[in-house]
């Protein structure tokens, strides 16, 4: 039997694929630190599971298919908090930020179509684009340069007659860069110049250090039509297994073909919904407290990369992520190597190759994608079992 040249030509994602070699570790007695995933294990908040525990309906009904009206109404309320403007009918609640990102490249993009987007970027991003037939063209960014964009004329020369829009995640997985209003600008004013539009993956908009302003693409007010905000409560409420996200624009016609999407898969999950209204209703003193947590573990981790011989990365800004060069030639390689061979004490960590980021091939394949999502307390400890790791192959490669 023959499967589909558009799914043999997808990557299994670089954050999950070597999960069979951590389950090995495991089996064996190994303790993991995962590293690997963005997985937080911040609390969510008892809202959430108060609201789902107070939901008493009879039969558990398809919800609308744009999202329920409590929940957009408390995204326009939270977007209002953050000084942007949408109405209730310009937001859909999405099957995670994922769906939305799936959703926002089937309703802008024809198969062949091109989309845009700085490197080393959200892996999923790939598999996004290979499951619809659009391919990334990458601009490259690079840690010397903190990962900030390249000029406007390096941008314009990567778009081709089928760009169909930019893409990016601000604050970025996988590097932390906060993208200033600057280039936040420069890429509105290429977007309206070139009749692209704007894929913004803003999920964490408010995990953002060091006094850094974030910019959304969605104040940029003459390319309103054009920008697609995309949002998640995974890691901005630590509910990743909600799966509850959404999409909003001002192009209403754009929201009028999405919707037939939205109606094909029927609806997203009803309790978690229900759920989600409360978090969204979330004071903000639980932002601020959440930011000073993570930017506590931003600083433990950056701290142990610099102390640790040959390594080298670039502060990150936001986000929870940072991409470190490792002294190693292969740095999928050594992390199956830490999983397999390696353990301090019984303990080893599991880091995300970083080849995946890139859609340049060869790029990234001695970088790491660390993810600062556990407490201080074992992240100091990770990171000793990463030193002494490094310490440990680098010795035997010599
Ligand atoms: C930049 C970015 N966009 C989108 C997503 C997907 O979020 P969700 O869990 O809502 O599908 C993630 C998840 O890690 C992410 O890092």
């Amino acid at each position: 039997m023959k499967f589909s040249k558009r799914i043999e030509a997808m990557q299994s994602s670089p954050v999950r694929k070597l999960v069979p070699y951590a389950q090995a570790a495991k089996a064996e007695g190994k303790k993991v630190y995962h590293l690997n995933i963005g997985q937080p294990d911040v609390k969510t908040p008892a809202v959430f599971f108060d609201a789902v525990r107070k939901f008493d309906a009879q039969v558990l009904e398809y919800a609308l298919s744009q999202g329920i009206p409590e929940l957009i109404d408390a995204i326009v309320d939270y977007y209002k908090a953050n000084g942007l403007n949408y109405d209730s009918g310009e937001i859909l609640i999405t099957n995670g930020g994922s769906e939305a990102l799936m959703f926002a490249m089937l309703a802008v993009c024809d198969p062949g179509d091109q989309i845009l987007v700085p490197e080393p970027f959200y892996t999923n991003y790939n598999g996004f684009g290979s499951t619809v037939d659009v391919s990334l063209t990458p601009v490259t960014t690079t840690a010397e340069n903190g990962f900030h964009l390249p000029s406007k004329e390096e941008v314009l020369a990567a778009i081709t007659p089928r760009t169909k829009a930019i893409l990016l995640s601000n604050p970025g997985n996988p590097t932390g860069v906060v993208y200033t209003k600057e280039e936040v600008r420069m890429l509105a004013d290429i977007a309206i110049e070139k009749d692209l539009f704007i894929i913004s993956d803003e999920v964490y908009r408010e995990f953002v250090y060091d006094g850094e302003v974030h910019t959304s693409f969605a104040s940029m007010e003459d390319a309103a039509d054009r920008v697609i905000l995309i949002e998640s409560i995974s890691k901005r409420f630590s509910a990743c297994g909600a799966r509850i996200g959404s999409l909003a624009c001002k192009n209403k016609p754009l929201i009028a073909q999405i919707m037939k999407l939205c109606q094909g898969r029927l609806c997203v999950p009803t309790i978690e919904q229900v759920g989600a209204v409360e978090l969204y209703k979330m004071p903000k003193s639980y932002y601020d407290e959440v930011c000073a947590e993570y930017k506590g573990r931003r600083d433990i981790v950056y701290k142990a990369l610099q102390e640790m011989p040959g390594v080298l990365c670039e502060k990150p800004k936001g986000a929870l992520y940072v991409v470190a060069k490792l002294p190693v030639e292969d740095a999928e390689e050594f992390i199956i190597w830490m999983l397999k061979e390696f353990d301090y004490n019984g303990e080893t960590v599991m880091l995300s190759p970083a080849e995946g980021f890139y859609a340049t091939s060869g790029l990234g394949k001695n970088e790491a994608r660390i993810a600062y999502v556990l407490n201080a307390e074992e992240l100091e400890k990770a990171m000793n079992c990463l030193k002494e790791g490094l310490k440990a192959y680098t010795a035997l490669k010599k």
